[in-house]
């Protein structure tokens, strides 16, 4: 007997054209840390409680670790390692948590800067409530949230000033 049948998986992961061959039931997870090399993504709890592994997927977020890689295929998708520009400029988002201290441990970091990436996008100017409902899918086991919604803030404040995009 063969092992497992693989096919052929190609996607667009931070602008650049990936493909590899894994199994239908490899996780999107799995196939961008494994097969893509791409470890910025974080596996927390694998059961789509955590947001620790959460990416972006033609713009919204997903959790990549209820993602099957195979219905990724033709879609484009942002990890961490896509946030920032491609001379290593930080995005205003990472800056953000970077200066207000949301980060601790770091582990669930990507996760909560591709989240808020994409809620930014979409409420330049989210209030508390807004925010702490944009991130409630993001558990953080250090930081108790505070410095978090503060990163967002002046995420958005960053972004305003610059003109940048998210
Ligand atoms: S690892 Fe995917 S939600 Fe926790
Ligand atoms: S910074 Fe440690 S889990 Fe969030």
């Amino acid at each position: 007997m063969s092992g497992k049948p693989t096919f052929e998986i190609a996607m667009t992961v931070n602008g650049v054209r990936r493909s590899a061959r894994a199994p239908a039931r490899r996780l999107l997870s799995d196939f961008l840390r494994h097969d893509l090399g791409l470890t910025g993504t974080h596996v927390g709890c694998e059961h789509g409680v955590c947001g620790c592994c959460t990416v972006l997927m033609d713009g919204e977020p997903v959790r990549s670790c209820l993602t099957f890689a195979v219905t990724a295929t033709g879609h484009e998708i942002t990890t961490v390692e896509g946030l920032a520009s491609e001379d290593g400029e930080l995005s205003p988002v990472q800056r953000a948590f970077q200066e207000c201290h949301g980060l601790q441990c770091g582990f669930c970091t990507p996760g909560f800067l591709c989240t808020v990436t994409a809620l930014l996008r979409d409420n330049p100017r989210p209030t508390d409530e807004e925010v702490l409902e944009g991130i409630s899918g993001n558990l953080c086991r250090c930081t108790g949230y505070q410095n978090i919604v503060k990163s967002v803030h002046r995420a958005a404040d960053l972004i305003a000033e610059s003109g940048e995009t998210p």
